[in-house]
């Protein structure tokens, strides 16, 4: 695993874009895995930068992580929607060229396994962007879930569903269940960057990278990944016993 630690949140936005640039210039119609939520969105303006001065996505294909149950697709707090706001339209990816878990299918069981078909049909993830949760989950695969587990539904922790409020009108509008890609799926794609900034995420990365390998710290998965690099801010990498100096990138 590599820890990279950047100045800031744009910084970490602008790292971790570059990693995905070079993948999507070396390969045009490679396959995106992309995650929702607050740490990406500096990622997500790189890459809209990068379409505006001419990288072509309208082969690429997209993959998010996760999605809630019981939320419409039109709703803006969906997955669907964000993917589609954030991703889609403004960099340019066809709408044929998106797979989003189906939170409202009536067979959880049946999406999930079309999900799973689906993505072994495109060949697999060939980069993942990845946020961490304050309790180390990744995609909503919260301190509890199998290391090597496949795409299910499962419930959201309390603190997820606290820390997820601010996008809903009352805290008890969060959903309590989502669909989500297993630890054990999100760990096939070939190459792994999670970023993080802010203080409250500071434990959790630390778990992740010197904790032990654990279901307690889903992220900690991470350690055994062949390619994964962390891209973090000062405040993200505080909690790092060995810290990497400023702007470098250190194997661990
Ligand atoms: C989002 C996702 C989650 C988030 C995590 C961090 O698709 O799967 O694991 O990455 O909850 O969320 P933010 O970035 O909002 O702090």
């Amino acid at each position: 695993m590599d820890v990279v630690v950047v100045a800031d949140a744009e910084s970490v936005g602008r790292h971790a874009a570059a990693l995905v640039l070079d993948r999507v210039r070396a390969d045009p119609s490679l396959v995106l895995g992309v995650a929702t939520g607050s740490s990406p969105m500096s990622t997500y303006r790189a890459l809209h930068e990068a379409r505006r001065r001419g990288t072509d996505f309208s082969q690429v294909r997209c993959v998010a992580l996760d999605e809630y149950v019981g939320i419409p697709e039109e709703d803006p707090r969906s997955y669907h929607a964000f993917v589609r706001r954030e991703i889609a339209e403004p960099l340019g990816v066809r709408s044929d060229h998106l797979l989003v878990l189906d939170g409202n299918a009536p067979d959880h069981e049946g999406a999930c396994a079309t999900f799973e078909s689906t993505l072994r049909d495109w060949g697999g993830v060939a980069i993942q962007l990845l946020g961490i949760g304050r309790n180390g989950h990744v995609g909503f695969n919260e301190p509890g879930s199998a290391l090597d587990s496949r795409t299910r539904l499962t419930t959201l922790s309390e603190t997820t569903r606290a820390d997820n409020a601010r996008f809903f009108p009352r805290p008890e509008d969060v959903p309590a269940y989502c669909l989500t890609q297993g630890v054990g799926t999100i760990a096939e794609a070939r190459r792994i960057v999670l970023v993080a900034s802010g203080p409250h995420k500071a434990a959790a990365v630390a778990a992740a990278v010197q904790g032990p390998v654990t279901e307690a710290c889903p992220a900690s998965f991470l350690q055994q990944h062949p390619d994964a690099t962390l891209v973090l801010d000062p405040q993200a990498a505080a909690g790092l016993a060995d810290q990497p100096a400023s702007e470098s990138t250190r194997a661990r």
